[in-house]
């Protein structure tokens, strides 16, 4: 959102001001307030307009207004409708930009891990961050457990209690809530770009989501406030893409699947045992009861413990 619009909006959250106020405040001419006022209107935020001033009565759920109140230094583009959210950021990367996340109500050809589908309709939260780290593409792993660990921060914030099934879904009662789809670009010793996509069954009916085992907010908890959660999830993204230090001992919290047993299909092998501990960049340590292996990737699968 243009920096005037979010000076206004900052002015209104405090008192009502008139509008010859705000024109001096922020060095603009009265009919350019009126023009701003008009847009953020358009937008869905309910601004009054009485003896006091201008008021600012609502902010909308969701849309333009998420970069109203971001505690993160991104740039939002959002989008009612759009194929991908990462098809987009992407875009965004080859034309030369960084630090944005693009937001969408509803994905028309939203895309999973593995080139599955991704349904995405209106309602959920479907969203990729555009960062251009700078480290070697080896530590790339650790920027979706960072993605992870930001979306299960969030959501438990919004009531819900989740928690992680390596390497990156979010999971509600072992059924998945949400899914992250990480693609980058680079030199092994840099990499150029990465775009973190992340995929959030939020105000949507899992009928809507035709797959097995998924869940959503709705289901769970009812509607959210789409706007609050999506802020709280990209600054907890900020904070940790730029701490690695301190993704590891968040994720080891949250995670589901240490002290599992799991089956790993990694590479055209299986792996099967323990899960019992995660390595930087994002390595699961699995001891098969013939010593430790750390698998970087794969599929996993948490097996029901011997014995039951
Ligand atoms: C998975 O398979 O678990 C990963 C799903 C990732 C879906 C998200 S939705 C926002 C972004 N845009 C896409 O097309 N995919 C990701």
């Amino acid at each position: 959102m243009q920096e005037t619009r979010i000076r206004i909006l900052d002015a209104l959250a405090e008192r009502p001001v008139a509008g010859p106020d705000l024109a001096d405040r922020l060095s603009v001419s009265r009919a350019a307030v009126w023009k701003h006022i008009e847009e953020l209107r358009g937008m869905g935020f309910e601004i009054a307009g009485g003896d006091n001033g201008y008021e600012l009565c609502s902010i909308p759920e969701f849309g333009p207004a998420i970069a109203f109140g971001l505690d993160a230094p991104l740039d939002v583009e959002y989008h009612d409708s759009i194929d991908s959210t990462n098809r987009r950021a992407r875009g965004l990367a080859a034309a030369g930009r960084e630090r944005v996340v693009v937001v969408a109500d509803e994905q028309t050809g939203g895309r999973g891990r593995l080139d599955r589908t991704w349904a995405s309709p209106g309602g959920g939260i479907w969203l990729s961050v555009l960062v251009r780290p700078g480290v070697p593409a080896a530590h790339a792993p650790v920027y979706t457990l960072a993605a992870a660990v930001a979306t299960t921060r969030a959501v438990r914030e919004a009531g819900v209690e989740a928690s992680i099934k390596w390497p990156n879904d979010v999971l509600v009662g072992g059924q998945k809530l949400a899914g992250i789809l990480t693609e980058m670009e680079g030199e092994a010793d840099r990499i150029g770009w990465l775009v973190v996509g992340i995929g959030l069954n939020a105000n949507v009916d899992p009928g809507e989501v035709p797959a097995e085992g998924v869940t959503s907010l709705r289901a769970e908890r009812g509607d959210v406030d789409r706007r609050v959660l999506t802020q709280r999830l990209l600054e907890e993204f900020d904070h940790l893409h730029r701490n690695h230090g301190a993704v590891l001992p968040a994720w080891r919290e949250y995670a589901d699947t240490l002290g599992r047993r799991v089956r790993v299909e990694t590479g055209g092998r299986t792996v099967e045992g323990e899960a019992v501990d995660i390595e930087f960049p994002g390595g699961l340590e699995i001891d098969t009861g013939n010593g430790t292996v750390t698998v970087a990737a794969g599929d996993c699968e948490h097996l029901r413990p011997t014995g039951e």
